[in-house]
């Protein structure tokens, strides 16, 4: 889809072609290549590349924003560099370093301005670094050779006519994960696992899953694409788990929850529970808050029911991190990354 920049206000939560990508190639006797630029969306990749047959990609979602000031912020870059390369030791594929991260994500910014939302539109860029395995062989064995990407697209805010409600549905018979396996990174198996149950939901009506621990599907674990979290008598509670994403948006609603006074909670959370919370929300970067209005148990039929409309502690975090990242509320906490034009 080619962008028209004069109608920022209709971009959705979708690919949009820009100009240039960054790229960088790894081969075990070269090391990492330098930074290209480059005007293809296309990539060589070989036909036995163990990308397309053994799950060897991964991949970064952040945001960066066009502020009040003029400035431009990427949020939380820092973070999620240490989650990349968490994620490519995982995989055991080369692991790219802080600074060719940070430089690409600043750079394919810096080289795509004329796509950047402007302030007050709603909308922001978004940036999608992906790592893949280019090495061919039918061994399943890591790739030594690899590519590393980070290509961006304006998206439109998540929730167009404002933050709504949605309703999820707990599956307690699928998995995303396994309980020893790779639920705490961010590579594409995650997501090919979760497409089934999400469509699942899908059909019933449901816009997300919340998928319990794969151990004993007896504590909350996180939804398809965002972590989850609740409020109750003045605490934010969230799950703990070594089966979930570490949440950059959760990360910092965890630290404004304690800002503004609340007590925070990282546990299990029995799916039990569910009955007692005063407000629901999944957090993610593409939303930062998704309030729940309902969560429906497939087999055991329950609904618990949360409101129509979003809760007053959720609308106060998600209001509390946006006007950070717009540079509206100082950046006590040093969250911000500005890119120099
Ligand atoms: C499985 C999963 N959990 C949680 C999140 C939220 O993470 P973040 O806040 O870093 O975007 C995402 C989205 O990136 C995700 O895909």
């Amino acid at each position: 889809m080619q962008t028209d920049v004069r109608e920022w206000s209709e971009l959705s939560f979708d690919y949009y072609s820009t100009d240039y990508n960054v790229r960088y190639s790894y081969r075990p006797d070269r090391g990492w290549s330098e930074m290209q630029l480059s005007e293809d969306e296309f990539l060589p990749v070989p036909l036995a590349a163990a990308c397309l047959h053994y799950g060897s990609s991964l991949f970064e979602g952040l945001k960066a924003f066009r502020g009040a000031d003029g400035k431009i912020r990427i949020f939380r870059l820092e973070d999620t560099v240490e989650r990349l390369q968490s994620s490519a030791r995982r995989l055991c594929l080369p692991v790219p370093t802080r600074m060719m991260i940070i430089e690409a994500c600043t750079e394919v910014v810096r080289k795509n301005l004329r796509h950047l939302p402007p302030y007050g539109t709603g909308a922001a860029m978004y940036l999608r670094p992906v790592e893949i395995g280019t090495s061919t062989s039918f061994g399943v064995t890591p790739s030594a050779n690899a590519l590393f990407v980070v290509f961006c697209s304006p998206v439109g805010p998540y929730f167009k006519e404002g933050i709504r409600p949605i309703q999820v549905a707990v599956d307690r018979e699928q998995d995303r994960v396994s309980a020893n396996g790779t639920g705490d990174v961010k590579i594409g198996a995650n997501y090919a696992a979760s497409l089934l149950p999400y469509q699942h939901a899908h059909e019933m009506g449901f816009q997300s899953v919340l998928f319990l621990d794969p151990k004993e599907h007896k504590y909350l674990d996180e939804c398809v694409a965002a972590n989850f979290f609740a409020v109750r008598d003045g605490k934010y509670i969230t799950p703990k788990s070594s089966t979930i994403l570490p949440s950059i948006t959760n990360k910092s609603l965890k630290q404004l929850a304690l800002d503004m006074g609340l007590e925070v909670e990282e546990r299990q959370i029995p799916v039990e529970e569910l009955e007692s919370f005063e407000e629901c929300g999944c957090c993610g970067t593409g939303a930062i808050i998704a309030p729940i209005s309902e969560i429906y148990d497939m087999q055991t039929k329950k609904s618990y029911f949360y409101g129509r409309e979003v809760g007053p502690v959720s609308l106060q975090l998600y209001h509390k991190l946006q006007d950070i990242q717009y540079g509206l509320a100082e950046d006590i906490h040093g969250w911000n990354t500005i890119v120099e034009e």
